[in-house]
Formats: structure tokens, sequence, C-alpha cells
């Protein structure tokens, strides 16, 4: 019995140690994330559409966004890659919870409509329709989530700030 109980105090060391571990592996790009910035108020009220974000046609369609293939001028895995993990510079690893989860969707929405000034992410929308960048987030957010479609956490997200 005695034997027993150091072999899963051993087991539990271990993991603990483990997951020590993972945690403690230096994200460069989760310390760079800018703190939030105002979201202009117009996009006060946007929400992903219920059910969406593990909505299968939306990923479909939001896969065909992402790659390209609904307007060749909006290749968001140019630089995005086609599993999120970055090509472009500056762009964040998608892959990482980290780097996405404090997005809300009404910030997320916006950064893809509007884009981030004086960076190769410009604004899409206009380029893409109002769904597709619904579409596309619902694909992106699965990056995120071993690449299957996943309700996002909103106890993470940063509440929106508005202009
Ligand atoms: C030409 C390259 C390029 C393309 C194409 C592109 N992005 Fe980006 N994207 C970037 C870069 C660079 C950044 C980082 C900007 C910064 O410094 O915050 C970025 C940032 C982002 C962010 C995070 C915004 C933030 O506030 O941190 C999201 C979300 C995003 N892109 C989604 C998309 C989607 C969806 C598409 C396609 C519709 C797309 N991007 C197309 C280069 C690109």
């Amino acid at each position: 019995m005695k034997k027993m109980t150091g072999v899963i105090a051993l087991a539990i060391a271990a993991a603990f140690l483990a997951s020590g571990l993972m945690v403690s592996t230096p994200d460069v790009s989760a310390a760079k994330l800018k703190s939030q910035v105002k979201i202009p108020a117009k996009y006060k009220g946007k929400h992903m559409p219920e059910g969406g974000w593990t909505n299968e046609k939306m990923i479909a369609r939001g896969k065909l966004v992402y790659t390209g293939k609904v307007n060749k001028k909006v290749k968001c895995s140019k630089c995005h890659g086609t599993k999120g993990k970055p090509k472009a510079k500056g762009a964040r690893d998608f892959r990482k919870a980290s780097n996405v989860e404090k997005f809300s969707d009404t910030y997320w929405f916006f950064r893809i409509a509007d884009g981030v000034p004086k960076t190769l992410m410009k604004g899409w929308l206009g380029k893409i329709t109002e769904d597709d960048i619904w579409a596309v987030m619902a694909y992106e957010n699965m990056f995120s989530h071993g690449g299957k479609p996943a309700v996002p956490d909103k106890s993470k997200w940063e509440a929106p700030q508005f202009k």
C-alpha cells in the first residue's frame, strides 16, 4: 500500500512538472500582444450568429475565404499559414490559445473588418462580406482548438471597449 501511494505521488509530481514546463515556455508573441484598442461604436452589438462557431457550413465557407477561394486578393493563409502558423512578419501564432482567447467576437470581427493600421493586416470588409468574416472566424477559431470546431470560452474574453 505504501509503495502504491509513492507511485501515485510520483505520477502526480511528474504531471505537475510537465504542466509547469508547458506554462513556463516563453511565448514571445503573447507577451507582445498589444492591449486591446478601442472599437468603433458602429461595431457595438456585432456578435457571432447563433451556433456559428460550430456550424459546419459556416466553417466550410470560412475555409474557402481563408484560403483565398472566395476572393483571391483576400488570402488569409498567405500570411497566417494554412494551419494558423504565421508566415508574415508580425502575425501571431493562431494555434496558441493565449494569442486569441482574449478576443471577444466583437473585437475579432472589428480587427478583420478594419485591419490593423500600418501593418500588412488590411481591413477586409468590402472585399469579403460580413457573413464571410463570421465564417472565417469560425474557421480560424479551430486553430487554437486542436483543429476542431469549438465554442470559445467567453470568460477569457476582454470586455470590448468602444470609442
Ligand atoms: C498580407 C498579409 C495578411 C493577410 C492577407 C491577412 N493578415 Fe491578418 N494579420 C497580418 C499581420 C501582419 C497581423 C498582425 C498585425 C499587428 O501588428 O497587430 C495580422 C493580424 C490579424 C489578426 C489579429 C488582430 C489583433 O488585433 O491582434 C487577426 C484576427 C487576423 N489577422 C485575421 C486575418 C484574416 C481572417 C484574414 C483574411 C480575411 C487575414 N488576417 C489576412 C497579416 C495578414
